[in-house]
């Protein structure tokens, strides 16, 4: 009994629900919105639905709320999917579940939403992340790459440019961090936590030492690694708190005025920028270092739209996604959330580029960017992987030793049929 009441509190909290829909009596058709919590205003969101509400009288959109953590929300998914008795109609997915969702036959295919001449103007990585054996399972809502924040204000103070390589970003840190005197200002924030933005993370690191975590050169990857635990060791460029911080995490620090550098996803700009934020009109955005000899290589990332096979809302739902992933719409979570839109054409849309001038420099990352392996099986790689590099994060194994126990890993998880070096194509 006690226990029950626990689990129903941990499963409220947890995977909490807000309802952003109103007078539930009056609708005659109910459709179920699962998503991660966005940062940023929540009421975007809230309005576009009622929106497109009242362009379909008596449908009621009630969304939903889950952490924005990927994993955690992964973890709900797989639990409330499999066995095709879902309670929702529509869900957001990370760009890296739908080919496990597609094929475990979770989620519908939605190729009449986006036709095939329609999908060229999406960026072509969340494309065929959300293609599987042919078919079109999810609509890229919003795309995502690893980028370089700086504070401008303190570089100019030390004179220093921002950086272009591993090596130096670690120096000018040191350095900038010597001269400061300040005991709550850090170097380098990341994403440390044994998470999968600590995978994102790590690909990031190796990928732009021309190798990677499951193939490729092994030495350069044990490199990788290594500098990654140096930035809090032997650097001490990194706070040891960075291998439990998540994007907000470190967005907060950073957006508080206590970090000269900060890796993150571009949707922090936008806050960072806000009325009132301390580091407003301090901060620069630039691609992320490499390793010299290297190119910088941001993971691609972001989210996507699905719907669970048994929704019984089919039709209404895939006119809600297609609302949700226009141009219209997409220029206005663009231009109130900062999110960066799949469709390619707004990236030249002068009254979005006025506002957001960034995104102009932010096309081509996003263009290069990255994607994780795409396959069915990524969520157990990427399970796999989390704890080793988390170790190394924390100094309790040898970049050598995790890096061993991830590449058999891996190839036990993959077996015959994806070897580990098409992994490292993908
Ligand atoms: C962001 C990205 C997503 C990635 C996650 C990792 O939400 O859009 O693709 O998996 O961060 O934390």
């Amino acid at each position: 009994m006690i226990i029950g009441a626990f689990f129903l509190l941990w499963v409220s909290t947890t995977f909490g629900c807000t309802q952003a829909g109103e007078g539930t009596d009056r609708a005659s058709t109910t459709v179920v919105f699962k998503h991660g919590k966005l940062s940023g205003d929540g009421r975007v969101l809230s309005d576009l639905l009622r929106d497109f509400e009242r362009r379909h009288p008596g449908l009621l959109i009630r969304e939903e709320l889950l952490p924005a953590d990927s994993d955690r929300q992964h973890q709900y998914y797989a639990m409330n999917l499999d066995g095709g008795k879902a309670p929702f109609d529509l869900l957001a997915i990370d760009t890296i579940w739908a080919q496990e969702f597609a094929k475990a036959g979770w989620i519908a295919p939605l190729d009449e939403v986006l036709t095939p001449t329609e999908r060229e103007d999406f960026f072509p990585g969340p494309i065929e992340a959300a293609t599987f054996q042919g078919r079109l399972y999810a609509v890229p809502w919003y795309v995502d790459a690893g980028v370089l924040y700086y504070r401008r204000d303190l570089l100019d103070r030390h004179g220093f440019e921002p950086p272009h390589t591993w090596p130096e970003l670690a120096r000018i840190a040191k350095l900038v961090l010597d001269g400061e005197q300040d005991s709550k200002l850090a170097g380098f924030v990341w994403q440390g936590k044994q998470y999968e933005g600590l995978m994102c993370v790590a690909l990031e690191v190796l990928r732009s030492n021309g190798t990677d975590l499951w193939s490729g050169d092994r030495d350069r990857a044990e490199y990788g690694l290594r500098f990654l635990r140096e930035t809090i060791a032997t650097h001490g460029i990194t706070p040891l708190s960075t291998s439990m911080a998540d994007e907000e995490s470190t967005r907060w620090i950073f957006g508080e005025g206590h970090a000269l550098f900060m890796r993150n996803w571009p949707y922090a700009w936008s806050m960072l920028q806000q009325e009132g934020s301390p580091v407003r009109g301090k901060v620069g955005v630039i691609p992320l270092p490499a390793f010299p000899g290297f190119r910088s290589a941001p993971v691609l990332g972001g989210w996507m739209l699905a719907m669970p096979n048994n929704s019984t809302q089919q039709e209404i739902v895939r006119e809600l996604i297609s609302f949700l992933t226009s141009p219209d719409t997409q220029h206005r979570i663009a231009m109130e959330l900062g999110y960066n839109p799949v469709r390619r054409a707004l990236y030249t849309d002068e009254s979005l580029l006025e506002l957001r001038p960034l995104l102009k420099d932010l096309y081509p990352i996003l263009l290069g960017a990255k994607p994780r392996p795409v396959t069915p099986y990524y969520l157990l790689v990427s399970q796999a992987v989390q704890p080793e590099v988390s170790a190394v994060v924390v100094g309790r194994r040898s970049p050598a030793e995790a890096l061993g126990i991830i590449r058999r890993r891996v190839e036990q998880i993959m077996g015959e049929q994806t070897s580990p070096a098409r992994l490292g194509r993908s």
